[in-house]
């Protein structure tokens, strides 16, 4: 969910709708909006995307110079009109916005219906707008003054003592109209200073072109923004001084050019994003990756002796093809971790051990508690990620930013090849510190330097692609089979099909595919073949043959010129002929493709597929 907040002297709605546009990655099954004026405070909420509550503005208007907005990914109860957010608290002394998940909502809703709160919601967070409402209402039966700062303080931080969970909230009081009040516990709040103003949201992007003075809430702390000025008070240590920072950031490029999805545009765009990933870190004479923002030693990171690689989603398969280039090029044990399962998991992790996180986003809830986990542990934390100054870009010992620019499309795809770049990147770094030779390493570097060429090539097989689409785009099941570098490829081709077409598809180590899901194959099924020459060309062809021999139509992906697979497969998508171990960002390219024409063929909204958020902020 993403959150957004102003004060000061302009119209508020204006900024509201904008900031949630640009939160819209976060959640988009529901917005909504407050705008206090005169005493009054006044909600427009609505299922669907930003644009429908922008619609419903229009036609129904708001205006005020303080007002608090959401976009919500639904995770108690479904995304509906009274499920939206904002959310009114007791009989409409305040009303608030929340991002994260309250674990023991179930009992606190029971202790307030019992006090005679009724819920309009199934959400957790009408139950903290109640309880917040409550104690407000406790503190001036107790003689407070409502329309006092310290009154809705008190309440907030009452309510706040009783959450178990996580929270970033903005909450408007009906009595205490020109203030706007913020807090946080694992959810992000960005407050922006501007002349006379102030603005809070999730993460930046909604202060690009507002302000570039920034204070990022750290957990515990609550913001009190009003005339007077910006107060931080933090749960343990009281009041604050707020640590300002400078926003280096220009407006992103969010145009969609010549291209009439993101997702198209972003696949293009790989020849320069990677070549971004690149830029500056090829040591050619030493033949080593340079790397400005790791922090540590040589002698630290000789010292290493193990690494966990953890994420979610894409970049967990990003993961899966570091593994397999860092214990190639440096023979470090590698362990690539579900951030879910790492967050609650107690792996044994020697000292030495380093944790890379590896984030597009930077902000995914499951992926920060991961890498938190560890760094409590004593373990050094490195972030692999795209947005800079994000939370885990922050929380992070140290990292390597991706460089692709924005993503915006829902499925990942520039992000995903950029990550496999950097990996490439640091596994031939941490190679040169240990077993590879100068000439291996030149060798690499020669091979990654030709690659956003070879990508540009790979492109090329979009009319042919889109083409091969028409014909299998009514199948119901997909398999996705590949070997060593290109199985996680075979994973990421089948995600990228599920998220954007929500057509059924497995992806699966190619000869792994006989112990069950063969089993699958007939003749609407048809499988996806990665593969490119390699070492175990031949054995990948056998499990091609398997399919075959059952009916399956196949779909390979080979390397141009290869004459062999064109006997044996359906249709082919030929991709430049680049070494093993970089074949993942070719191979990648068509299956992007792929899903992209197979969904459009469907009918689906392939930037902004149903259920799915950009960045997945809650647990
Ligand atoms: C969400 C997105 C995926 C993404 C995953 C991890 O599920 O829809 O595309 O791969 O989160 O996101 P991150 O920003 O941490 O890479």
């Amino acid at each position: 969910c993403g959150i957004v907040g102003y004060l000061g002297k302009r119209d508020v709605t204006r900024f509201l709708i904008e900031g949630l546009h640009r939160l819209e990655y976060r959640g988009y099954d529901s917005a909504g909006i407050a705008v206090g004026k005169d005493g009054q405070i006044s909600v427009r909420k609505k299922t669907g995307r930003v644009g429908e509550l922008a619609a419903l503005v229009d036609t129904s208007p708001v205006s005020g110079t303080v007002g608090i907005g959401h976009t919500r990914w639904a995770t108690h109860g479904e995304p509906n009109d009274s499920n939206s957010h904002p959310h009114i608290g007791g009989d409409g002394s305040l009303v608030l916005v929340h991002n994260g998940v309250i674990e023991n909502y179930s009992t606190l809703k029971q202790q307030l219906s019992q006090l005679g709160y009724r819920f309009e919601s199934e959400t957790d967070t009408e139950v903290v707008a109640h309880l917040m409402a409550h104690h407000l209402a406790e503190q001036v039966k107790l003689g407070s003054d409502p329309t006092d700062v310290e009154t809705c303080l008190a309440a907030i931080e009452l309510t706040l003592k009783k959450l178990k969970g996580t929270y970033g909230v903005a909450v408007l009081f009906r009595d205490c109209p020109d203030t706007l009040i913020a807090a946080r516990n694992g959810s992000p709040l960005v407050l922006g200073i501007g002349d006379d103003e102030f603005f809070i949201a999730s993460d930046s992007s909604p202060l690009i072109g507002y302000t570039d003075e920034v204070v990022y809430l750290a957990d515990h702390e609550i913001a009190v923004l009003n005339a007077e000025g910006m107060q931080v008070i933090h749960r343990d240590s009281g009041r604050q001084a707020p640590n300002i920072q400078t926003l280096n950031q220009v407006s992103a490029d969010i145009d969609l050019g010549e291209y009439e999805h993101y997702m198209l545009k972003e696949i293009f765009e790989q020849p320069t994003t990677i070549e971004n990933a690149m830029r500056g870190r090829l040591n050619y004479d030493e033949a080593t990756a340079i790397f400005g923002g790791l922090n540590l030693s040589s002698q630290q990171l000789r010292q290493i002796d193990r690494i966990v690689l953890t994420a979610c989603g894409t970049s967990w398969h990003a993961a899966l093809v570091g593994e397999y280039l860092i214990e190639e090029f440096a023979r470090i044990p590698v362990e690539v971790e579900y951030a879910s399962e790492l967050r609650y998991r107690n792996p044994p992790m020697s000292d030495q051990t380093m944790v890379f996180a590896i984030t597009q986003s930077g902000e995914t809830a499951d992926t920060l508690a991961a890498m938190k986990e560890c760094k409590r542990k004593g373990h050094t934390t490195m972030a692999i990620c795209n947005v800079v100054g994000s939370t885990i870009a922050r929380e992070a010992d140290g990292g390597i930013y991706l460089h692709a620019g924005p993503e915006i499309g829902v499925a990942s795809t520039k992000a995903f090849t950029s990550q496999v770049t950097v990996l490439t990147l640091l596994a031939l770094y941490l190679g040169r510190m240990r077993h590879l030779s100068y000439s291996a390493g030149q060798n690499i570097i020669r091979k990654l330097k030709d690659i956003p060429k070879q990508v540009e090539k790979a492109l090329e097989c979009h009319e042919a692609v889109k083409t091969i689409a028409e014909k299998y785009a009514s199948m119901n099941n997909f398999l996705y089979l590949g070997r060593l570098y290109n199985f996680p490829v075979a994973l990421e081709g089948a995600l990228k099909l599920k998220e954007i077409s929500y057509i059924h598809a497995e992806g699966y180590p190619a000869a792994e595919m006989k112990h069950g899901p063969i089993a699958l194959v007939d003749e609407q099924t048809p499988s996806v073949f990665i593969v490119p020459r390699c070492g175990i060309y031949p054995k990948v062809i056998s499990n091609l043959q398997e399919v075959k021999a059952r009916k399956g139509p196949v779909i390979a992906i080979a390397c141009e010129g290869d004459d062999r697979v064109a006997e044996l497969a359906d249709d082919v998508i030929y991709v430049p002929d680049v070494d093993e171990c970089l074949q993942p960002l070719v191979a990648s390219i068509p299956l992007q493709l792929l899903a992209y024409h197979i969904a459009i063929l469907r009918d689906c909204n392939v930037d902004r597929p149903r259920n799915l958020a950009k960045s997945v902020t809650v647990e």
